[in-house]
């Protein structure tokens, strides 16, 4: 006699492999309105459950049909993962083990993995090998961790201890009009003000002018401000424009800023070859943001976040509490990844990425990443070729693909 909790597994399992195996007959998205979704749903705070078979019923008859879904094989929108399925049973044992990584001695099996993964990760897209980090909830909160710990470093005095308020001069971020809006929102977040955050301008093909980003530089030294970092991007949220990432090292290494790279979206092309030289500067960089729920195909959500030099993110997060003291003093089992980003709990989001690179390799990863990169070359081609419609932007992506356009630039 199958127990109440095997009866629900099972009826779960059901609907998680119907629904990855039948994903393409559904429609995408629902045409409707709050007021027709919110009107099939009984709305009272429940006083007495009803049960669980009902409760899924709910889930399937009256929620899924309002769902719109992303791992659909004509959902083109947004920079969206489809979600592996391994991703979504992964996720359902890491709520099962309910681990919090917090730091080695809460969960030491589930932070080794963590640590590999994050390893991993940096060693895929060929970042700097003395690279750590952590998986945060997104591209926003990578860098949104990131600004944090370069703030904290390039500030001319101890920030954490003494505030923003006592800073000499204001520091200034140095960004493009293409970079993703979380950057600017995390500069206004940590308190730099969104006066302080530069736009650089782009060139023909969206990436940011290496020549205009060093006159401004030079620019705000004179007014007296303190440029402290220039954030590029690999893959822009517009076109997936690439900025020139090396001439910007360049720039930052003669400045000495901090160099960020935004690789939430186009990071993992550094899986192809053919994209490895315009990402290369990943070796460079003091910090990237990236992404594995979009274009590591894994589901909502994981974010990271890399620091090329650990010790960095320490001194931006860092705090002393009773309760968080490690009382272990061998550095491995010492860890904390509290000390690496803002968050203290956090869910096991390592076990989706560690499962689904352990269980399916890179090999058909990088396959797949290379039919995207096809798939996009090929629309390209077809715009261009078309009378109807025109490619208003290069794209770094695309065009590393597609021969020379003029005016693209190299
Ligand atoms: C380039 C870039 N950076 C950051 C983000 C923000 O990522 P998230 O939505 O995971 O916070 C996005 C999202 O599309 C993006 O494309």
């Amino acid at each position: 006699m199958p127990t109440e909790l095997r009866q629900w597994g099972e009826a779960i399992l059901d609907f998680v492999v119907r629904y990855h195996e039948g994903i393409r007959d559904r429609r995408l998205a629902p045409d409707t309105t709050s007021g027709e979704i919110r009107a099939v749903f009984d709305r009272t705070l429940p006083e007495e459950g009803v049960g669980f078979a009902a409760t899924l019923e709910d889930f399937e008859e009256r929620l899924l049909p309002f769902a719109r879904h992303n791992g659909h094989p004509r959902m083109f929108g947004y920079v969206q993962s489809p979600g592996v399925a391994i991703g979504s049973l992964a996720d359902l044992l890491a709520s099962t083990l309910n681990a919090n990584i917090t730091a080695w001695r809460s969960a030491p099996g589930p932070v080794e993995i963590e640590r590999i993964a994050v390893e991993w990760i940096r060693d895929m897209i060929g970042a700097d090998p003395s690279s750590d980090g952590l998986f945060v909830s997104g591209g926003s909160m990578a860098n949104f961790s990131a600004l944090a710990a370069a703030r904290r470093m390039k500030a001319p005095i101890d920030l954490a201890r003494e505030g923003a308020h006592a800073l000499p001069r204001a520091m200034r971020l140095y960004v493009s009009p293409e970079t993703h809006h979380s950057v600017a929102k995390a500069a206004t977040m940590l308190g730099l003000g969104s006066d302080h955050v530069r736009e650089v301008p782009v060139d023909g093909a969206l990436r940011m002018r290496v020549d205009a980003l060093e006159a401004m530089i030079e620019e705000d030294r004179r007014a007296g401000h303190q440029p402290f970092c220039v954030a590029g991007t690999a893959g822009t949220v517009g076109t997936g424009a690439i900025d020139p990432l090396d001439a910007l090292a360049d720039v930052a290494e003669r400045h000495e800023l901090w160099f960020h790279i935004d690789a939430s979206y186009g990071g993992f092309a550094a899986l192809a070859p053919a994209m490895r030289p315009k990402l290369a500067a990943f070796s460079r960089a003091d910090s990237i943001a990236l992404d594995p729920h979009k274009w590591l195909y894994l589901p909502l959500d994981c974010g990271c976040v890399l620091y090329r030099d650990p010790a960095m993110a320490r001194a931006a997060f860092a705090h002393d509490a009773e309760y968080t003291r490690v009382m272990d003093s061998a550095p491995a089992e010492s860890f904390v990844f509290w000390e690496y980003g803002p968050e203290l709990s956090r869910r096991f989001r390592a076990l989706k990425v560690w499962m689904f690179l352990r269980a399916v390799g890179l090999e058909p990863i990088r396959a797949a990443v290379e039919k995207d990169l096809a798939c996009a070359a090929a629309l390209a081609e077809k715009v261009d070729a078309s009378d109807d419609f025109e490619r208003l932007g290069a794209c770094g992506v695309v065009d590393r693909l597609l021969p020379p356009r003029p005016g693209a630039g190299a």
